[in-house]
């Protein structure tokens, strides 16, 4: 404290006062000068021509009539740099000021190239991969006219019946942190400007993976503490990593909605985090508080502006109604001069103010998309984000000259691979499974057999159909396909079933209550297995599975999440060996649905169960073992890994020190893999119930067979630090028990002792 120097208290004071610590930018300030309230209110306006996927009831009208007017300050849904060009002239030559407009996409996981499903992504724990996917993500929407990406998606989610889960990271907060600075820092790097660069958008603010029941959209309640300490880290983490622009939730927080929450997007978002960028709405969530009971449109328009919104997603609720606002008193021109501030400096930063057109190069998109090494790292991130759940007798890797039954109706599909929420990819281009086992093992002797429709039930794969057809029920008798997919399988060496879940069985607005396999697919693999021949299924789904009955079965189960456009390539590098699988689970998954939430981190009770056995007048179930079915961390190798030497080395912790904590990790396989080392503590007496670990480093380590490594994690202070009751950040001093593994599920080493 005796160190705090002026500008400290200046700054804060700025912070505290709500006041720009940032400095003007000339150029803004020279075009705020000339503009009307009307160019000022325009610039909070973004829409869509309906060029993509519409994600609301509504698409924009005369988007080209309100560019040359000057009442638009960005649009989404357009692509390519000649329409780009387009949309940019209408700007820059027809409206008075010639402001160019924002162009943003949802770049979810890779553009034309696509990733894995970031559930997928998350799973491998490499961050540089993660990065590495962003910026190529980066360089092909930008060679296609965006600027402005609404990715990442951060929202913490312990409930896999909501669809989102797949665009997210998981169950946990550190890891979510990681990856959402590691995407900011790959889709914007360290310069705007650059023409390979676009803005990123952290979304959605806030806690939008927790509705009630799973339900997409739901209403949200949760205390302050668990917010802190849970939930809202990874929104911190990206708004730290200097991330452009961030995007309101549809849910309510205490009871207000998130696009209207002053608390969340002043008190937390601004003052608290210091954050300088802009705030987007998401899909018409200004006129949704309308339904959310806060009021008629004019009322929640100004309730948003006020609480913090910069811009209005498709609604046109800012551009309908702020004049009015303004002319009656509600809103002030300067909460208007300040919104409108913020998206030109965005445009700025871009460096959209002083070239309209750098992102309109027609040479680039031939040169900078679908390019062999972009698909090379697809294939290659495809392979990191599987997780090997089960090798029964080692079924899996499979010999390159095996006779092989490949069943199932994932199998040899195109529809399927890219996941959901892929909309600048194009699934056409995607490897189906059977083309890949072709390409890696063009020896083996492989017979395909659909075996299954994705599920039977047709009224539920209308509505998995609405963007196109992804479960497509055969004309032929679930009866007849069955038996030829057992002739097939009877007459192989090993059966590979390729099922799961169709692509939009996940994602947005598509929770489930089920999160078992269709029942049509968990027929195909009890017959598969009654014919006694050795099964792995490829798993795919979009959000952890309740596969409670198939993992009692003696089977292999690779997950492979949506693989994106390498799917089959990538599929049979692990299946046949070629690579070694290393992904780890992000999200518990359950024994069954009844067990939501289950998460590694949960709070301890005053009645832990010790053991898995019931016991009566202690927290646990009737009919079902705490522990989840596979825990937050879990995955297997083709491999072996033995843990040895884990130590803290010393007993005690000083603030301003660190402690090292070692473990040494042999691969005594025969094969070399890779393994995620994961570091979780719990802290023993602290003010508020503490959970009962926590993630607090890792490090994805090689290995060669009989190779050794030593893992060093240096623990400081910060590691131990929680939000405490009054939401300080502070470490409480004590006892910490620590525990090493490859799983979260990993024994407890020892403990160390915080002083002060
Ligand atoms: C609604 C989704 O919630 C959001 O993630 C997305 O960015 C917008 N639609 C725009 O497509």
């Amino acid at each position: 404290m005796k160190n705090f120097n002026l500008s400290v208290v200046f700054l804060l004071f700025l912070g505290l006062s709500g006041l720009h610590a940032q400095e003007r930018i000339p150029q803004v300030e020279a075009l705020l000068e000339k503009m009307t309230l009307e160019e000022k209110i325009g610039q909070l306006n973004l829409l869509t021509p309906g060029g993509g996927i519409a994600t609301g009831s509504v698409v924009s009208e005369d988007v080209e009539a309100k560019i040359k007017a000057g009442n638009v300050g960005g649009v989404f849904g357009v692509s390519s740099p000649e329409r780009v060009r387009q949309a940019q002239e209408l700007a820059v030559k027809n409206s008075r000021l010639g402001i160019p407009l924002l162009i943003g996409s949802d770049v979810i996981h890779g553009y034309k190239t696509t990733f894995p499903i970031p559930l997928g992504l998350s799973s491998s724990w490499d961050m540089e991969l993660i990065k590495e996917t962003a910026k190529v993500a980066a360089k092909e929407a930008t060679a296609d006219g965006i600027n402005w990406n609404f990715s990442p998606m951060v929202d913490i989610s312990r409930d896999p019946r909501w669809g989102r889960v797949a665009e997210g990271a998981g169950e946990d907060a550190y890891l979510g942190s990681q990856i959402a600075r590691a995407m900011v820092q790959g889709y914007q790097q360290d310069d705007l400007t650059e023409p390979h660069t676009m803005m990123a958008t952290v979304k959605h603010l806030a806690l939008y993976g927790a509705p009630e029941g799973g339900r997409d959209y739901n209403r949200v309640d949760m205390s302050r503490t668990k917010m802190f300490n849970e939930y809202l880290p990874p929104y911190k983490a990206a708004v730290d990593a200097g991330v452009g622009s961030v995007m309101t939730s549809f849910n309510d927080i205490d009871g207000v909605p998130a696009t209207g929450n002053k608390w969340l997007l002043t008190d937390l978002l601004r003052e608290r985090w210091g954050f300088d960028g802009f705030v987007v709405s998401d899909y018409t969530s200004v006129n949704e508080m309308i339904a959310h009971g806060m009021g008629d449109l004019q009322d929640v328009s100004a309730m948003a502006l006020k609480a913090g919104l910069d811009m209005d997603m498709v609604g046109e609720g800012f551009l309908t109604t702020l004049k009015k606002s303004v002319e009656e008193g509600r809103v002030s021109e300067e909460e208007i001069t300040t919104a409108a501030r913020r998206i030109l400096e965005a445009k700025h930063k871009l460096g959209l103010l002083d070239d309209p057109y750098k992102y309109s190069d027609a040479s680039r998109p031939e040169k900078d998309i679908l390019t062999k090494e972009n698909r090379q790292l697809a294939r290659r991130a495809a392979t990191q984000s599987f997780v090997l759940l089960k090798d029964h007798n080692d079924i899996l890797p499979v010999s390159k000259r095996a006779k092989i039954a490949l069943i199932g109706p994932l199998a040899n599909n195109q529809s399927n691979m890219l996941g959901t929420w892929a909309p600048t990819g194009d699934f056409n281009l995607s490897v189906p499974v059977l083309e890949g086992f072709k390409n890696v093992a063009p020896n083996a002797q492989i017979t395909y057999a659909k075996g299954a429709n994705i599920t039977n039930d047709s009224v539920f794969a209308k509505k998995v159909n609405v963007f196109g057809p992804k479960v497509e029920i055969s004309d032929r008798s679930p009866e007849e396909l069955l038996q030829e997919a057992l002739k097939v399988a009877k007459a192989s060496d090993v059966v590979i079933a390729v099922v799961g879940e169709a692509s939009e069985m996940s994602g947005e607005a598509a929770s489930r209550t089920n999160i078992q396999i269709p029942e049509s697919q968990k027929r195909l693999i009890r017959e598969l297995v009654a014919t006694g021949k050795p099964v792995a299924l490829v798993l795919m789904s979009g959000r952890p599975l309740d596969i409670s009955e198939e993992m009692g079965m003696p089977v292999s189960i690779l997950q492979a999440w949506h693989p994106g456009v390498e799917a089959g390539n990538a599929i049979a590098d692990v299946v046949f060996g070629d690579v070694n699988p290393s992904g780890k689970l992000t999200m518990s998954w359950p024994r069954n649905v009844g067990q939501i939430p289950v998460y590694y981190g949960s709070r301890i009770t005053g009645r832990p169960a010790p053991t898995e056995e019931f016991q009566k007048f202690k927290t646990n179930y009737l009919d079902v073992p705490n522990s989840p079915l596979l825990p937050f961390g879990h995955g297997l190798s083709y491999t072996t890994f033995q843990y040895s030497k884990i130590k803290a080395h010393g007993e005690t912790l000083r603030p301003g020190d660190s402690l090292m904590i070692s473990t040494t990790v042999t691969n005594t396989g025969d094969r070399a893999g890779q393994e995620v080392v994961q570091l979780y503590i719990h802290d023993k007496v602290r003010s508020l119930t503490p959970p009962k670990k926590q993630l607090i480093a890792f490090e994805k380590i090689a290995l060669q067979p009989g190779e050794s490594k030593t893992v060093e994690f240096p623990v400081t202070v910060e590691d131990l630090k929680f939000y405490n009751g009054q939401l300080e950040y502070v470490a409480e001093p004590g006892e910490f028990e620590f525990f090493v593994g490859g799983t979260s599920d990993c024994e407890m080493q020892g403990s160390f002792t915080l002083v002060e």
